[in-house]
């Protein structure tokens, strides 16, 4: 028998990989064959609706370059990424003996990863602690305090910890413009005691590039393409996990509707305001002021 009908190709492209020597490859092809055909079993697309989705995909290639990545977009915005990031945060949480995590900082677990994100920036300037990273930017000030220890409490001195954001429009450096350059962006090492302390912006919400496909698929589909208040983390020290994470402003809208998926209840801080007048490292402002404090907890380097 030659012909190959609807009910037998999903098994005959299937048998197709049996050459493959890439076990791991095999296995995610297979899993793909198996769910795309079942996709195209249930929504049973006519000819059209699949040349459509051809071009969705067409264009969203498109529209990459060197600063937008659209398929990055798509990923965080059906939930993919945050899906990828929590699937991979609990495998190595089991793989150093801890069997789950757990959203209260007292449990002893790590601190919780969110989503990267595309504004990442390597090699962001290295400050000292307390320096300010948000000065002559939109937005009111906001001093941010806080310890980093592994997950048994104990304090992780000289870990890095590289924090970026937008400023108190929502708007980042990379799109600021080419000549903007790094701002509102750095890395700090904690001092003996695990302490870190910066200044830099209580941030805004602000929408996710929404002049291309996505955003159009967001439309479509009755959504809104915002991501509340939040500032940029990623911890890293050898012998630990890296952990890429967020705080979220508590008083920001959208957060229970961010666009990508990303906010974890453990992740929510309370931005104190404050009248002017004298910062606790002695700094007078003439203007409101913020402050925000957060400890973070690294789970050890898999064995
Ligand atoms: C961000 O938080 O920077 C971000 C994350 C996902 C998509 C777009 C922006
Ligand atoms: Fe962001």
């Amino acid at each position: 028998m030659i012909q190959i009908d609807a009910e037998d190709i999903t098994q005959a492209v299937i048998d197709r990989l049996d050459e493959c020597r890439d076990a791991r490859f095999k296995q995610i092809m297979t899993a793909l064959v198996t769910h795309a055909h079942a996709f195209v079993r249930e929504i049973q697309p006519t000819e059209a609706e699949w040349i459509g989705a051809i071009e969705f995909l067409t264009a969203t290639g498109k529209i990459c370059d060197d600063k937008r990545q659209e398929f990055i977009l798509l990923s965080d915005t059906l939930g993919i990424s945050m899906l990828v990031v929590a699937l991979n945060q609990l495998k190595g949480a089991r793989a150093a003996g801890q069997g789950r995590l757990e959203a209260t900082p007292a449990s002893g677990s790590p601190t919780e990863a969110t989503v990267q994100g595309p504004f990442y920036w390597e090699n962001a300037p290295e400050m000292p602690l307390g320096a300010d990273i948000g000065e002559g930017m939109p937005g009111e000030p906001a001093w941010y305090t806080g310890r980093v220890t592994d997950t048994a409490g104990q304090p992780i001195a000289n870990c890095c910890m590289d924090v970026w954001s937008g400023d108190g429009d929502g708007i980042y450096d990379m799109q600021m413009g080419d000549d903007a350059g790094m701002r509102l962006r750095a890395r700090f090492y904690t001092d003996a005691d695990g302490q870190y302390r910066f200044w830099s912006i209580k941030p805004s919400f602000y929408p996710v590039p929404d002049d291309g496909p996505v955003g159009d698929m967001l439309r479509r589909m009755g959504r809104h393409p915002n991501r509340p208040g939040h500032i940029h983390m990623k911890v890293y020290k050898p012998g630990f996990q890296t952990l890429t994470t967020h705080l979220f402003v508590a008083d920001s809208v959208y957060l229970d509707s961010d666009a990508v998926f990303g906010v974890r209840d453990s992740l929510i801080v309370p931005y104190t305001e404050h009248a002017p007048g004298r910062a606790p490292d002695g700094r007078e402002l003439d203007r409101t002021w913020h402050s925000a404090h957060y400890d973070f907890r690294l789970a050890p380097a898999a064995a």
